[in-house]
Parts: structure tokens; sequence; C-alpha cells
């Protein structure tokens, strides 16, 4: 389970452009990206209704459901220890310290003890993995978590919770694990995180991201393809992880799986610890990171789109209809940039690519994609390892010769712009596949003559033999045959030295 959702995480997180420097000009290519996931709770603002549902104003003794006859506990909004204020919902728990917010009690029973908490991002967020809400003493018996995409407008259900959703609903009972791809996005109403276990036992209420995910890749998640096929090609899918703002309406507290005690009705108040909403912002592929602007999330768009969701694109960028980016084909993905028109004068790619792309970090429109071996801003040079031959025109699908260096003679396979490759010493010509003037080519490389018939004739009528070695007539040695043998000449040194010292004596 945990590395399905580690994939959908962090698959396409990192880069939307891929840079490589040179000293003529930026070369980019482009792929698919998205932000980070984290836990959004520490950004959303939350809101409380109605007015006065809050408790401690004024201050209000409880009890506890596990013991009803346990009403020490107070709620007082003017003391720090012991008010429950909405903002403990987000906050992180100091030390094992939990701190809730909490309601007041259902003391106006049989009218209903409603409450909505509301959460803000003002951004399209994705859920990544399950969104988890804790309450403090006792699970609602009844509630529904509400979502929006367009900034609290309007609002549609996402999921129902009761301890009997046929009653309190009028649905069936439903599961996560009831689902099939076919209706991933059916809203259910589900009994699981509503039954009474015991106010302590278990806390959370869940909004199953994972297991959703895990039907679309298979029980054994070895359909991951199947997973980016169907968020790819499925909007509604991607949809159904967005939205903007979550809204919890709590319709009726936890009752310790009884009937409602008349005689104890402070025991019945709703208080929640902590609500966890991993997720990240929806950038639609063309964004890396999502910055925070005046407190406000916003992507970093790139791919030459714009937009609080990089839904658009960029003024002058609009040759082609905006489209987000693609988890297919897999792995790498399309960044599907925005492209600009060629009549701006900008785009010129001398015909090896049709798509521009503005890079903000060097304030340039660059040419994207230049095939035939050429790159640059405008297409007009030529990758590693190829050069221009001036008599091709530039716009030839031919503009580009590879170099040929030769792999013996070289130093490396790169040559310059007009061809030349870089030959190691003794070698020469444009692929330095030939040697200089007293080298000779050998597996090695160009070596240089001991001998030849040219610059270093042997002497005394001694033969050259393969250039490495003078053949001497027999009254002449050394490496030309220039030196003459004779009875003086120096015997071999072990030799001498061992009869000098006899001679003397003798
Ligand atoms: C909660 O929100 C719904 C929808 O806007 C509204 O009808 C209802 O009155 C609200 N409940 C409370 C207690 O404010
Ligand atoms: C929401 O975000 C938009 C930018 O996307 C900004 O213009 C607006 O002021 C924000 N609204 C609030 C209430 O923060
Ligand atoms: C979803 O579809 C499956 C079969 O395709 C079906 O068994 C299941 O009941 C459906 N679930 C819901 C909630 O409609
Ligand atoms: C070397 O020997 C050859 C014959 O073996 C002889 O003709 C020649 O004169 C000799 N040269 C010298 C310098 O002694």
């Amino acid at each position: 389970k945990f590395s399905l959702v580690y994939l959908f995480i962090h698959l396409f997180e990192g880069q939307c452009v891929l840079k490589e420097y040179t000293t003529s000009g930026p070369w980019t290519e482009f792929g698919p990206c998205e932000p980070q996931s984290r836990n959004m709770k520490e950004l959303m603002k939350i809101r409380v209704e109605p007015p006065g549902i809050t408790c401690g104003d004024p201050p209000e003794r409880f009890c506890s459901l596990d013991n009803p006859y346990l009403c020490s506990d107070e709620c007082d909004a003017s003391s720090p220890d012991l008010s429950h204020p909405p903002q403990l919902m987000g906050d992180r728990e100091r030390g094992g310290l939990v701190s809730y917010w909490q309601t007041v009690t259902w003391s106006r029973f049989p009218e209903p003890l409603l409450a909505n908490v509301t959460l803000s991002w003002n951004k399209t967020l994705e859920a990544t993995d399950d969104i988890v809400v804790t309450f403090e003493s006792g699970r609602p018996s009844a509630l529904v978590l509400d979502k929006s995409l367009d900034r609290g407008r309007t609002w549609q259900p996402y999921q129902f919770y009761a301890d009997d959703c046929l009653e309190t609903f009028g649905m069936f009972p439903k599961k996560v694990s009831d689902l099939s791809p076919s209706n991933l996005t059916r809203v259910i109403c589900t009994e699981q995180y509503s039954q009474w276990v015991g106010a302590k036992e278990e806390k959370r209420v869940v909004f199953e991201v994972r297991s959703r995910l895990s039907v679309l890749a298979g029980p054994k998640l070895l359909n991951m393809d199947a997973l980016w096929t169907r968020l790819d090609s499925s909007p509604g899918l991607r949809d159904f992880f967005s939205f903007t703002d979550l809204r919890m309406r709590l319709l009726r507290p936890a009752l310790g799986g009884t009937y409602v005690q008349r005689e104890n009705l402070r025991q019945y108040y709703y208080a929640i610890s902590n609500i966890d909403v991993p997720a990240r912002c929806k950038c639609n592929l063309h964004a890396a990171s999502c910055s925070l602007l005046d407190g406000a999330l916003v992507c970093d768009c790139d791919h030459a789109s714009s937009g609080p969701d990089c839904d658009v694109c960029k003024p002058g960028f609009t040759k082609r209809d905006w489209r987000p980016g693609s988890y297919l084909p897999l792995p790498q993905g399309s960044a599907n940039i925005c492209e600009c028109w060629g009549a701006m004068g900008a785009c010129e790619c001398n015909e090896h690519s049709n798509r521009c792309s503005f890079i903000d970090f060097l304030q340039v429109v660059t040419c994207v994609s230049c095939k035939h071996n050429t790159r640059g801003t405008n297409c007009h040079l030529c990758r590693q390892g190829f050069y221009r031959k001036p008599s091709v025109p530039l716009s030839s699908v031919d503009a580009c010769t590879e170099c040929q260096c030769d792999s013996v003679g070289s130093l490396s396979a790169v040559c310059s712009q007009s061809g030349l490759c870089p030959c190691k010493s003794g070698a020469t010509g444009r692929r330095c596949d030939s040697c200089l003037r007293g080298f000779n080519r050998r597996e090695t490389g160009c070596t240089e003559n001991v001998c030849d018939d040219d610059l270093r004739l042997c002497q005394n009528g001694g033969t050259c033999l393969d250039f490495t070695e003078c053949s001497c007539p027999s009254n002449f040695t050394g490496t030309g045959c220039s030196q003459e043998v004779s009875d003086s000449a120096p015997q071999p040194l072990t030799c001498s030295l061992l009869l000098t010292p006899l001679l003397f004596l003798w």
C-alpha cells in the first residue's frame, strides 16, 4: 500500500526544465512536474459555525461519555488553560499534550446539535493520502464531509458517515473496498468510522485516498500503468481528489452506543484535536513548487503557463490551446508546454522545431526540442559531436554533420564548430585519423619513428625495420647505425668493472 502512495507522491516531483548550459546558449528540455506533497493543515483557514458553537462563553461543565458521572472538566473561554478555540484543530500537539476545539454541550436537546467546520486554502489542492480527523470524546454518530472546488461558492458531498446510514441518510452502507474502477468516484455512506467502540478506542474519521488509488492500481499494485492512464485520461477522476475547501457538517455527536440520555446532556458535544490533510498544490503538472505568498499558496508556474493553478498560457504563448501536463507516455510523461507565435519574431528555429518557450530565469524565448542534431535558442547551433558544414544551408536537415573524430587519434569525440577534432600528439587531419611526418599509426595512436626513409635514415648501410629499429652491418651499432664497432669500444659494464681493478693490480 505504501509504495503506491509513495509513487503517487513522488514520481513527477522535481524540475520542469531539464537544463544543460553551454557557452553558446541554453539547451533545454521539459518534463511534467508537481510540487511536493505536505500536510496542508498548517496552511488552512478554519471557520466554525454557527456563532457561539465553541464552548466556554459562558463557562460550562461537561461530562465524560465513558463515565457520565465524571463531570469535573470545565470549558472557559476566558482562561487560556480551559479554553478550546478552533485553531487547536490545526496546531501541533506540543509534548504529547493533546489540545482540541470543543463545542457547547447538547443542552438544547431535542433540537439537534449542529456545527460546521470549514477548512479553506484559497488554492486548489490534490489529496495525496488519507484525510484524517481526530475526535476526542467519541466520533460523531452522523456527519457529512463536503468539498468545494470553487473557493466555497458551491459545495458537494464527499462522503457520508453515520452509525446507521440507511436510517440517517437513506443510503445503503458501503466501504471503499466495495468500489471498482468504474465507480471509484461514487459518493458513499460508510459506517466504518461512526460506530461506538469507546471514546478512547478509536478516534479517527478517515476519508480514504490510499484505498481508492489502490482500486485503480490493482490489489497487488502490479498495474501502476493503469493508475497513471486512468488519472490522465479521466479529468473527473483527478477532480475527485481535488478541492479548495473542505467542510464537515457535524449532525449528531457520539451517543455512547445507546439512546440519548436526557438526564445527562452535558456528556454530548464535539471535540476535534487534529485534522491531517496530506495534499499538494494542484498545478496541472506545470510547476515543481508552490510558494507561500502573503500567506497564500501560489503555484510557481513553468512551461510558459500562469494562473493560480497554472491553468492558462502566458500572454503571447497561445499558439496552441492550454493543456495540462501528462503522465503519459510512461515513464517520462509530456510537459505540454505553452507555445508562442512564430509571428512574434522571437520564435525562429530554422525549421528544426516549431515550438518555443519562455525561460523565466534567463528572460529569453528559446526553441525547444530542436531536431536534426541542432540546439540553441534558434536551433542555430549543432549538438555536441556535430558540426556545421558551411556549404549546407542552416535550415537543411543535414545542417549538422557528425564529427566522426577518429577514436584512436582524437582526445575526445567532440569537434569544434568548424569540425576540427582535438588531436593527440603526432595525429593530424580533421578527424585526427592520420599522422604527422616522422610519426606512424599504430593501435595506440601515432608513435614517433625511430627510423624511416624520410627524416631518420639508418646510416652506414643499415636498414630500417618497421620504423622502430635499424638493422646495422656488423661493424656498426647504435640506434641509427652511426657508431663504429672497434676493439677499443667499451666492454659491457659488468665486465670492465671486474677487470679494471685486476688489471691495475697486475
Ligand atoms: C452548515 O452549512 C450548511 C450549508 O451551507 C448550512 O445549510 C447549515 O445551516 C450550516 N449549519 C450550521 C450549523 O451553521
Ligand atoms: C485568494 O487567492 C487569490 C489569488 O489566487 C487572491 O487574489 C485573493 O485575494 C485570495 N483571497 C483571499 C480571501 O485570500
Ligand atoms: C461499484 O461497482 C461494483 C462492480 O462494478 C459493484 O459491485 C459495487 O456495488 C459498486 N459500488 C457502488 C458503491 O455502487
Ligand atoms: C666494415 O666491414 C665491411 C665488410 O664486412 C667492410 O667492407 C668495411 O670497410 C668495414 N668498414 C669499416 C669502417 O671498418
